[in-house]
């Protein structure tokens, strides 16, 4: 038998973010996207998920190095937190910073950080907006 095996660790954050397509105009933005593309943005306390993958070491009797992992996710939300995303963070430059957009840019961060060991891999990414809304990222199986 095969056991799946995850860890999630949850942190929060605030940020300010505003939708707009540049490419757009003025009355699509407000049309599409509502009170959202208004000029000064608006603000968010977000909660992170990551959720690593990987086999239990048998000295530690852990998945991750849960101290690292909070170091590598502080480090990460520094550029998040009490931001104003759009401006402040060069990930969302040229990319719209929605929940699906966000998630996704912490994806390839983690991927990346988490990614020089091979027994405990970056797994989902799930990231709330508010309580009702969350996004998942994630990798499928091949
Ligand atoms: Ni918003």
């Amino acid at each position: 038998m095969a056991f799946k095996k995850l860890l999630t660790k949850r942190m929060e954050f605030s940020a300010s973010h505003r939708y707009w397509n540049p490419g757009w105009s003025e009355e699509r933005n407000k049309e599409v996207f509502g009170k959202a593309s208004g000029p000064h943005g608006h603000g968010h306390n977000y909660t992170l998920e990551i959720t690593v993958e990987g086999e239990v070491d048998k000295e530690t009797g852990m998945i991750i190095n849960l101290y690292q992992l909070k170091v590598i996710m502080k480090e990460v939300l520094n550029d998040f937190d009490h931001k104003y995303l759009n401006e402040d963070n060069p990930h969302f430059k040229e990319l719209i910073p929605t929940t699906e957009n966000i998630a996704a840019v912490m994806w390839d961060i983690f991927y990346e950080k988490l990614g020089s060991n091979p027994s405990c891999k970056l797994y989902r990414v799930r990231l709330y907006e508010t309580d009702e809304l969350y996004v998942d990222y994630r990798r499928v199986e091949q």
